[in-house]
């Protein structure tokens, strides 16, 4: 079984996927850690993010990782970068570099690769409609803005960094706008995909109403 849960930033994409997959006994993979570890590394190594050709070369001399036996670990060649690839820089640099199509082909190939291994919750933006196009679940999820500035503060919060909720809500709307508005494999649900809103919703119930869908699914 395939389940694709795609949608914007913090509409609660991974806390949902993970758990999903732990209660239907599926593998994880986390497709936005992929961008960000290249995202990351192109920082680290001051590569130019704005030089396409340079974050290409540098996606492909890459390798990826993920350890979930060790709490769901994201290594970069040999690298634990788990909390290094969510910071505020990171963020920003991120969406730029996802909107260059040979990386994206590079990791959309990979993630297909993976796919193959077994039974797999993917999260993304566009893992219904390019990754896992026959996937037989396809949730898009989405909550108001308020709601998702919201969730990502108190998860910063909890990861020690204090940023202002005003700074966070500014930098998700122009990360939205741009994978909404980019040319390759923008921001958009799949025709056939379920819009899930989980304003006013807690986790456990979204996680209760997709493992229900899957279950139906199933039979
Ligand atoms: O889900 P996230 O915030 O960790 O994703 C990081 C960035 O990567 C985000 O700006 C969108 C991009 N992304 C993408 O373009 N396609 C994916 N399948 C996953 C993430």
């Amino acid at each position: 079984m395939q389940i694709a849960i795609d949608g914007p930033a913090g509409a609660g994409k991974s806390t949902v996927a993970k758990a999903v997959a732990k209660r239907l006994g599926l593998f994880y993979l986390d497709t936005g850690a992929m961008y960000r570890v290249v995202a990351y590394k192109a920082l680290n190594n001051k590569v130019n993010i704005q030089a396409e050709e340079e974050v290409e070369r540098l996606a492909a001399e890459t390798t990826v990782r993920f350890n979930h036996a060790q709490g769901d670990r994201v290594w970069c060649d040999g690298e634990d970068v788990t909390e290094k690839i969510r910071t505020p820089e990171v963020s920003r640099a991120v969406s730029v570099i996802a909107a260059y199509s040979k990386v994206r082909e590079r990791l959309v190939a990979w993630q297909r690769e993976e796919a193959k291994q077994g039974d797999v919750v993917m999260d993304g933006r566009d893992i219904g409609t390019q990754v896992l196009p026959q996937a037989e679940l396809k949730i898009f999820l989405t909550a108001s803005a308020e709601e998702r500035a919201q969730r990502r503060w108190l998860e910063l919060k909890a990861a020690g960094q204090e940023i202002p909720l005003i700074e966070i809500a500014k930098d998700m709307e122009r990360r939205d706008r741009q994978d909404r508005e980019r040319a390759v494999s923008p921001l958009k649900p799949a025709p056939d995909a379920v819009i899930l809103d989980t304003t006013g919703l807690t986790v456990e119930q979204v996680i209760s109403k997709i493992v229900t869908m899957a279950q139906e699914e199933r039979r």
